[in-house]
Order: C-alpha cells, then sequence, then structure tokens
C-alpha cells in the first residue's frame, strides 16, 4: 500500500468517524423550536431578536407556530396598564397547552415580570421561568436550568446589568432590510406618570465601538436602515467618562459604507442639542423625521409630569429644527387625562397639537402604574373625560395627518423597498424619508432597493404610488438591491 492510498484510507475512516459524531450529536442535541411573543416598543423588538441569538447555543430556533413550539416566552411591556392586561390575557390562554404538554417551558420576560416577580407565578402558576429586564442576558442558562432540572425560577436581580445582550454570532439572515440598533437603555428622568426607570434602570450607554461593529455587522447581511433606540437617546453618553455624544455617534454611524438610511427614537426635548439638531443638516443618511413627545401643551401638566421643559420651549425646538430641515416630520406622544387635567390644560393640548402640525402622533389615556407619584396624586379624571379628549385629539389628528399624506401626491419619493404589500401578490411596500408608508406595484423591484416612486393617492395611514425613472426595475441589482431577496 502506498503513502497516498494509505493516508486516502485513513482519510475515509476519519470522514467516517465525523460523519458518525454528526449524527450523534443531531441525535442528543435536538432541534428544538422557540416562539416569542413581544409586546410593547422597538427596545422589546430588539431585545426579543437577541433572545434568540442567546438561544441558539441551546439549539432552539424561531417558530412562527406557537402550537410547534417547545419553548414559548413572553416579552413584556408595562408602560400602561393596557398592555399589562394583555400578558394576563395571553398566559390565560397558554394554560391549557401547558395541561396537555407538561414538557413546554413558558417563560416571562421584560417589564412586566421585573415589576411583578412572584407575583406572576402566583397569579399564574404554568410558569416555568420570570425574568426580569436585567435577566434578559441569561437567558439560555435560565432555560437550561428549567431543562435540567425541571424547576421553577424567577429572576428579577437587578445586578445583572454585567451581562451584555447583545451577541454577535450567529447573524440570522435578514428579512427585511431595516433593523433596530439599541444604543442606551434605562431612564434617570422619572416622568412622574412613567414606569420605565423603575423597570429598566438607570441610564446605561452602549460603548460606540460596539454598535458601530453591530450596524457593520447588519449591513453585511443586507441592512440598509437602521434605528438607533432607546428610551430617551439625547442622553447618550452622557455620563462622565463616556467619550461619545448622540451627535458625535451619528456622525460615526453616517460614516459606514453600504448604509443609506439612519433613523433613532425616542427623543426627549429638554435633551435636544443644538448639536443633533444641526446634524439633521450635517448628516446625509440621516432621515428627516423626529418622534419628540410633548405629552401636553399645557404648563400646568407639563410641571406635574416633571417633563422639564415648558411649551414655549418644545415649539421653539421645533421652529429650530423646522429652520435646518424644513422637510422634517415631526411625530409626538400626548397623553390625556393626565390627574389633575382640566378644560382650560387640554384645550392647552389641542392648541399646540394644530400650532406645530405634527405629521402624527401616538395618543394615550393616562392610566395609573405601579410605584410612581402620579398614580398617588388626586383629581384623577374620569374615563368617559378621559375618552372624549382622546376622541377629539384623534379626530383633529386624523385630519392634520390626510391632510399631510394628500399634499404628497404629485410629488416623488425616495422609497427604501420593505417588502411585501398586502393587497396582492405583486404589491410591495417601504417608506419614505420622512416615514411614510408607500404601496405599490412593481414585479421587477426588490426588497432593499431605494427607487423613486411617485405619490398617485393618499390615505390616512398610506399612500399609494408607481415607480418612476428611466429603465427602473429592469436591473434589480441597482440601487442597493439586496442579495437575499432575489
Ligand atoms: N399612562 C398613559 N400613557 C403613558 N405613557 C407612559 N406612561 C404612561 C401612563 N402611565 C406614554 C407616554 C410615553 C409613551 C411611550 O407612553 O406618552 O411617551
Ligand atoms: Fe418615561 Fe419620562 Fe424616561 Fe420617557 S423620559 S422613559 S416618559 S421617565
Amino acid at each position: 500500500m502506498g503513502v497516498s492510498a494509505f493516508s486516502t484510507a485513513c482519510r475515509g475512516g476519519f470522514n467516517r468517524l465525523q460523519e458518525f459524531r454528526d449524527v450523534w450529536l443531531l441525535m442528543i442535541m435536538k432541534q428544538k423550536q422557540v416562539h416569542i411573543v413581544t409586546m410593547g416598543c422597538q427596545m422589546n423588538v430588539y431585545d426579543s431578536e437577541q433572545m434568540l441569538r442567546h438561544l441558539a447555543s441551546l439549539n432552539y430556533r424561531p417558530t412562527s407556530r406557537l402550537d410547534q413550539a417547545d419553548l414559548i416566552l413572553l416579552n413584556t411591556c408595562s408602560i400602561r396598564e393596557k398592555a399589562e392586561h394583555k400578558v394576563y390575557s395571553f398566559l390565560g390562554r397558554l394554560v391549557r397547552m401547558k395541561r396537555l404538554r407538561p414538557d413546554i417551558i413558558i417563560g416571562v420576560g421584560g417589564c412586566v415580570a421585573q415589576q411583578e416577580g412572584y407575583h406572576l407565578v402566583e397569579r399564574a402558576p404554568h410558569i416555568d421561568i420570570v425574568f426580569g429586564t436585567f435577566a434578559l442576558g441569561r437567558i439560555a442558562s435560565l432555560v437550561q436550568q428549567v431543562e435540567d432540572q425541571k424547576k421553577q425560577i424567577v429572576d428579577i436581580d437587578p445586578r445583572g446589568m454585567s451581562e451584555p445582550l447583545y451577541v454577535k454570532e450567529p447573524v440570522f439572515k435578514a428579512e427585511r432590510p431595516t433593523a433596530f440598533v439599541t444604543v442606551m437603555q434605562g431612564c434617570d428622568n422619572f416622568c412622574t406618570y412613567c414606569v420605565v426607570p423603575y423597570v429598566r434602570g438607570r441610564e446605561t450607554s452602549r460603548k460606540h465601538e460596539e454598535i458601530l461593529e453591530e450596524v457593520r455587522l447588519l449591513v453585511e447581511n443586507g441592512i440598509r436602515e437602521v434605528t438607533l433606540i432607546g428610551q430617551n437617546v439625547n442622553a447618550y453618553g452622557q455620563k462622565k467618562g463616556h467619550g461619545c455624544n448622540f451627535p458625535a455617534l451619528l456622525e460615526r454611524v453616517n460614516g459606514i459604507e453600504g448604509l443609506r438610511r439612519i433613523r433613532f427614537t425616542t427623543s426627549h426635548p429638554k435633551d435636544m442639542s443644538d448639536g443633533l439638531i444641526d446634524a439633521f443638516c450635517r448628516l446625509d443618511k440621516l432621515a428627516p423625521h423626529i418622534h419628540l413627545p410633548v405629552q401636553s401643551g399645557s404648563d400646568r401638566v407639563l410641571r406635574r409630569m416633571k417633563r422639564g421643559y415648558v411649551r414655549d420651549f418644545y415649539l421653539k425646538k421645533v421652529a429650530k429644527l423646522r429652520k435646518v430641515r424644513p422637510d422634517v416630520a415631526i411625530t409626538s406622544d400626548i397623553i390625556v387625562g393626565f390627574p389633575g387635567e382640566d378644560t382650560v390644560d387640554f384645550e392647552a393640548t389641542v392648541d399646540l397639537v394644530r400650532q406645530v402640525g405634527f405629521d402624527n402622533f401616538f395618543l394615550f389615556k393616562y392610566s395609573d402604574r405601579p410605584n410612581t407619584p402620579a398614580a398617588r396624586f388626586s383629581n384623577k379624571v374620569p374615563e368617559p373625560v378621559k375618552r372624549e379628549r382622546f376622541s377629539t385629539l384623534l379626530d383633529i389628528q386624523g385630519a392634520l395627518t390626510t391632510k399631510k399624506n394628500k399634499a404628497l401626491v404629485g410629488t416623488t419619493q425616495e422609497v427604501l423597498v420593505e417588502g411585501p404589500g398586502k393587497r396582492s401578490p405583486d404589491q410591495l411596500t417601504g417608506r419614505t424619508p420622512c416615514n411614510r408608508i408607500v404601496n405599490f406595484v412593481d414585479g421587477m423591484t426588490r426588497i432593499g432597493q431605494i427607487i423613486p416612486v411617485r405619490v398617485v393617492q393618499a390615505f390616512s395611514h398610506s399612500l399609494l404610488g408607481h415607480p418612476v425613472g428611466k429603465g427602473h426595475g429592469r436591473n434589480p441589482g441597482e440601487n442597493g438591491g439586496m442579495s437575499y431577496a432575489a
């Protein structure tokens, strides 16, 4: 037997050994499925994605089918009472499933878990894991413990910040060209109605190097637009020794090759610096849209909310923004029925909404949140009054939004194509720089491209358009089309 024949024989044996090892590994590491239900804000969407990555180390793959999952996780939100009710009603639906399949593992994580802790397992004993906002990074080890020891675990230890949620590997193939990237978490503002500082803890900013690395990786994987998220991104890097504030971070992200658009949310008006306002005219990738929650138009209510600004301050910020970027879209959050809000206060909010002319807003009826000062305030506004104010303001903004959308008919917008539309198989949907949804039909365009679309019709929540431009759609590789969508 010559040397080469011998080594081939050895290699053959080695390959068979390797095959045997792979089959054996597959057998002992059964591929398991996890279904995550995400409630609440974009921060939770990001956290759920990171949890999936952590769980990949235990051989869990995501499934959209609840009935096929071995592990069901709820990533919860407690910002308003309604969001919390949703958690309990969903858990109620799982009682029967757990009875029929006692081996499935049910975990409740995030803000409600942090807030309720042991109460959750008392109210819903079929839960296996309660993991608070600080335990999200420990999810894989918690699941492993339940798998091995079949015990119930409550982890609401607030000292878990040392374990970062962000994991580099494995990167799941992107289905859309847009992604959220958390840049900071927590909040030091303690607005009197808000539970966030209690469930998310103090403001902590991620290192800019890690954020940049994450964005670069996303771009390599086909992402064209990132939204930098945090409870108050304007506070990014403000703590001593951090060395990079939010405008500086934006500038660095703007320099990443292949990235086409940057968005961010949420901004606190009191922390909106001139540097950030200037970024809207300096940075070519920064989309002209800002979400700037005002909460109320009444100085008296703003003071009782402990927002740290007055109405006039907010209006001046808006004016400055529009001066540097006249096409900027401004959206907001507003609460109606804050304790003690009278008709004069409410009229001041209506007046501010008309004066600013928001592109859109999220409107909320005030609800008491545990531990917050406002929960102990007297002069609670009766529910029917809240409802009436809610619908009055919604009608006013609805008309304003439709009018703004109609003004876009006949214009051509640069649309980042995000995915299939809902109406027909060849319909696509995307967003304008100002964050308006545009639906259009075009058999040749690919997800991830930015294409000019002429707006032909406007509705209250979206626009309808036709792609324009010479040769458009003939070469899907042009204009930043994504290879994964081929
Ligand atoms: N009641 C109603 N709305 C609230 N928000 C926060 N806390 C409450 C509460 N207790 C709203 C604010 C905030 C948005 C995310 O949720 O408008 O900006
Ligand atoms: Fe809540 Fe106020 Fe912080 Fe926003 S700024 S997260 S409303 S406490």
